[in-house]
């Protein structure tokens, strides 16, 4: 199988973030994973769709735009005209998912589920022939660098099993570093996000450091 990672960008300097996108992108990482919070449906703040246009011209390399935003509907045109590739949305957030993945739909690029920590798999089977990516969150969200949840690999698992054939990417957010990767990888896990992980000392060996122990 062949594994992605995505770089969070969360744990950039944002103080000096072209610089860390380009790291990003020479590490050879397959998206940059862009976290949205609005200080609603999450605790923090980050940045938006302005900001995202910015950035989006000082790399190139797909946009992963994970919204943890209460009414992300609003804001799906924007982040996709920003240049968003693929936009995940929390199945928790206010309603309308389904007009969500329309509207990303209706944009050209992928779309996605998110399931938080409490929330079952069921609620996205709805939506199984619809969305290219499920995201299983396996941290609460809303801040990097916290600890993996146990609890997440029963899920990541039961994921892989419910997508079955489809050609959707089971992407794992929170807590993914040297010693937890290998668990979500073999649990069915295709796309791997991390943050405080990744950009904690030489993005470029840390990122040789994930492939090696994908294959190992
Ligand atoms: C948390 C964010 C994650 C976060 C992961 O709400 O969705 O993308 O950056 O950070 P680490 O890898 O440090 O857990
Ligand atoms: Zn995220």
């Amino acid at each position: 199988m062949n594994i992605k990672i995505a770089p969070s960008m969360l744990s950039a300097d944002f103080a000096n973030l072209e610089r860390d996108l380009k790291e990003v992108e020479k590490s050879g990482a397959d998206y940059l994973h862009v976290d949205i919070m609005d200080g609603h449906f999450v605790p923090n703040i980050t940045i938006g769709p302005d900001q995202v246009a910015q950035l989006r011209k000082t790399v190139d390399i797909p946009f992963d735009v994970h919204l943890m935003i209460s009414e992300p509907l609003k804001y799906i045109d924007r982040f996709a005209d920003a240049g968003a590739d693929i936009i995940t949305v929390h199945v928790e957030s206010d309603g309308e998912i389904q007009a969500c993945i329309d509207a990303i739909v209706n944009k050209g690029i992928k779309p996605g589920l998110v399931v938080s920590p409490d929330t079952p798999l069921e609620v996205i089977e709805p939506y199984l022939d619809q969305v290219r990516m499920i995201l299983i969150m396996c941290v609460y969200p809303g801040f990097g660098g916290q600890r993996y949840l146990p609890a997440s690999t029963e899920k990541i698992r039961a994921c892989r099993k419910m997508i079955g054939e489809r050609d959707i990417e089971l992407q794992v957010d929170g807590g993914i570093n040297f010693d937890t990767l290998k668990e979500v990888v073999t649990a069915g896990a295709d796309v791997i996000v991390s943050g405080s992980c990744l950009f904690k000392g030489d993005m470029k060996e840390n990122m040789g450091q994930f492939r090696k122990i994908i294959q190992g």
